[in-house]
Formats: structure tokens, sequence, C-alpha cells
């Protein structure tokens, strides 16, 4: 089956939609100033940042090795195949299938990682 582009998609996301989406993500991450450290790391300014480098979260050395940095096209990726962007990586999470709901994920944590 053919798949839009992430521009594409992107350009029409809907956020919200995402947000009710994140429910898959919200028991390991926080999104808030200060959130706790979950099973994974708090979320908050992780997008244009190198991958493993939120402050007091003890990430893989697999994480820590990477050279990621996150941005739109990388977190649609990992989201798909977190095994497969990181190898290694101990978030364990099968991946979301279809492009549109990564789509609207990522414009979900674009606000919410970034509102403070
Ligand atoms: C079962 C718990 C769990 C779930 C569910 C989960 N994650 Fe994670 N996530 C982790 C862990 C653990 C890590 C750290 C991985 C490592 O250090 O190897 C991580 C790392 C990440 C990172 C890298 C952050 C950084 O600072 O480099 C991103 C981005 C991320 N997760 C996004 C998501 C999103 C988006 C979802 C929902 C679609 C999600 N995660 C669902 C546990 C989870």
């Amino acid at each position: 089956m053919e798949e839009e582009d992430l521009a594409t998609l992107l350009a029409a996301a809907n956020p919200d939609r995402g947000r009710r989406l994140y429910i898959q993500c919200r028991a390991c991450h926080t999104l808030v100033a200060e959130g706790n450290q979950l099973l994974g790391p708090n979320l908050l300014g992780f997008l244009d940042r190198p991958a493993g480098t939120a402050p007091g979260y003890e990430y893989s050395e697999a994480l820590l090795a990477s050279d990621v940095t996150w941005t739109p096209e990388t977190l649609d990726h990992w989201m798909r195949s977190p095994s497969e962007v990181i190898p290694g990586n101990k978030m364990i999470f099968a991946g979301i299938r279809r492009a549109r709901d990564r789509a609207d994920l990522i414009a979900y944590l674009q606000q919410a990682t970034t509102a403070d």
C-alpha cells in the first residue's frame, strides 16, 4: 500500500487526534517542565535535540552512542520502529503502523513539548 509522504501528512495533521494517540506513550513519558522521569525520559524540548540528552535520565548505551537528532523525520521513523532506528535501545514499544497516526502524534508533540 502506498503511503503519502511525511510533509504532506504533517501539513494536514490533527494535533487533537495526536493528543488522544499519545495515550500510548503516556505511561512512560511526561511532557511538562520538571516532569518525572518515568520508565522513559521526560520529553519536554526534545525536538531538535540530540537523542539521549534529557537531564537526569539514564539512557541505554545504544541511545547514548547514537548520532540521531530528533526531527519530525527521525521521530516518525522511531515511532514506526524504535529498534530499527537505534538497535539495542530500551524503549519497549512495537511501533505505530499507520503513517497518519504518526503524523498526528508528531503534530501534537510539536505543540506539547515546546509550550511551557
Ligand atoms: C513502555 C514504556 C514506553 C512507551 C510506551 C514509550 N516509550 Fe519512549 N522511551 C522509553 C524508554 C525506556 C526510552 C529510553 C530508551 C533508551 O535509553 O534506550 C524512551 C525513549 C524515547 C525517546 C528518546 C528521547 C530522548 O531523549 O532521546 C523518544 C523521542 C520517545 N521515547 C518517544 C515515545 C513516543 C512518542 C511514544 C508513544 C508513541 C513512546 N515513546 C512510548 C519508554 C517508552
